[in-house]
């Protein structure tokens, strides 16, 4: 299988699936999540499903993609027939569909960036009405998602190791310098350890059920589980490739850039005496003040932070469009090339409605009602394929392995390039949990997500 390209070795792996990790869900969506969650609270229940269910799914879609050396729909129809390839173009689907928001609120972070270099930011002096003009101002939008998506697809059309494993081994090395620069900086900041203690102090008492929902899904959001991201990556790797300590490099690295951000950004907020539970806006609203209160420092501390964010939301979405594109090339054989192109644009265009959905076009902004407000397009995308979409797919993906494939598949899939593997507390640990824990935790967490958040019933 020459042709389909590979990832030159495990760094080029670990790079470019820390990179579709590591993005605007850590950054842009962990602090306001823990902001909105009660801070520390929150970060403990996020740390405990890492590594009781995001680490495991995790293991187990690399472990499919590496066997089969298949795209999503590819690899689940190989292992389990046609029906089981459903879950391949659910995966498929989501990844459209999930991509199309995503780089609608990338183009946000684009347009930041480029409106700090250019001073354009220099006198704004409300920075709430500032985020909601820009939103719906999308003459400007559709240019900054066009132009976000068009490096995307420039990425990919380069190929495995050319494009994708290139650009994240240069963009996750200097996503780490500007975070730990950043951070050096806003632990100097008044009153910044007001913030660190917000963060790092939980209060038991605000744990409550919509923690471990909010938890769940922002594990899953992160570690890019539940869409066939990583059985897409894992297919382009050897055999002698040990997955379960590449799985944990992976997670590790995504679990401490987003820590690193609350680090960041929370000892700006607090600095600024300013809430923490601002929602998305947080870091569109609340940090750009923050920027325009530091004097000269100001525009390049902000423009570092915006450069950040793109680079980190860059990686992901070369993940992102990277999954139909797999699924085109094995399954169809068309060049990569036109099928980079033609997805790129596809994913662009369903896109647009969610652009509009911000102010612009008050149909799409006003879509439908459930869980007692109104919902943009925007949301309903998030909220179907983000929230209850990913659960579900790492759900499908327990039942796969455990019905369909066996266990003991599985495991001897983990023992090729990792001659300790059987026997060890490692394999106990991630059969027990992808067998019993996951798929009982996960099913019943997708019935309550679905009965609060469409039917707005709540058992707790
Ligand atoms: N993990 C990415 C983030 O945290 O921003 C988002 C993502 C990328 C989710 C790729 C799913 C995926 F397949």
């Amino acid at each position: 299988m020459a042709s389909r390209g590979n990832f030159s070795n495990r760094i080029g792996f670990i790079a470019a699936a820390a990179g579709s990790a590591v993005g605007l869900g850590n950054i842009w969506r962990f602090p306001y999540e823990t902001g909105e969650n009660g801070g520390a609270a929150f970060l403990l229940i996020y740390l405990i499903c890492m590594v009781l269910i995001g680490f495991p799914v995790m293991v187990g879609e690399i472990s499919i993609g590496r066997h089969t050396q298949l795209n999503a729909f590819g690899a689940y129809k190989k292992l389990g027939g046609q029906k089981w390839g459903l879950l391949g173009y659910w995966g498929i689907l989501s990844a459209i569909m999930f991509l199309s928001v995503y780089n609608v609120i990338a183009g946000w972070a684009f347009a930041y960036f480029i409106q700090i270099i250019g001073g354009l930011l220099a006198h704004t002096k409300d920075f709430g009405s500032h985020f909601t003009n820009q939103i719906a101002d999308v003459s400007d939008l559709f240019f900054y998602s066009l132009g976000f998506m068009a490096i995307t697809a420039f990425i990919v059309s380069r190929g495995i190791q050319k494009g994708i494993e290139t650009a994240s081994k240069v963009l996750m090395p200097a996503l780490f310098i500007m975070l730990l620069g950043l951070i050096g900086y806003s632990f100097t900041l008044p009153n910044a350890m007001d913030g660190v203690q917000y963060y790092l102090v939980p209060e038991l008492s605000e744990i409550t059920v919509k923690t471990v929902y909010d938890a769940l899904g922002q594990a899953f959001f992160s570690l890019s589980l539940g869409m066939a991201a990583l059985v897409t990556y894992g297919s382009y790797i050897s055999k002698n490739e040990n997955i379960v300590s590449s799985a944990a490099l992976v997670t590790i690295t995504d679990t401490a850039v987003a820590f690193l951000a609350g680090l960041l950004i929370f000892p700006m907020v607090f600095s600024q005496g300013l809430s923490p539970s601002e929602g998305p806006g947080l870091v569109f609203v609340v940090l750009p003040g923050i920027f325009a209160s530091l004097g000269l420092m100001g525009p390049i501390i902000g423009a570092l932070f915006f450069l950040l964010l793109c680079f980190a939301a860059l990686t992901s979405t070369i993940s992102l469009l990277e999954i139909p594109v797999t699924f085109l090339v094995d399954e169809k054989k068309f060049s990569r090339t036109k099928v980079v192109l033609g997805t790129a644009l596809l994913v662009f265009l369903i896109g647009i409605p969610s652009m509009l959905s911000q102010g612009a076009v008050d149909f799409f902004s006003n879509f439908l009602f459930y869980e007692g407000k109104t919902k943009a397009v925007l949301d309903i995308v998030f909220d179907i394929f983000s929230d209850v979409g990913l659960p579900l797919g790492g759900f499908l993906m327990t039942i796969f392995i455990i019905s369909k494939w066996k266990m003991k598949n599985f495991n001897q899939e983990l023992a090729t390039g990792n001659p300790t593997y059987m026997g060890s507390f490692m394999q106990k640990y991630l059969n027990f949990i992808l067998t019993y824990f996951a798929p009982a935790f996960l099913g019943i967490m997708f019935v309550l997500t679905i009965l609060k958040k469409f039917f707005d019933i709540s058992f707790f």
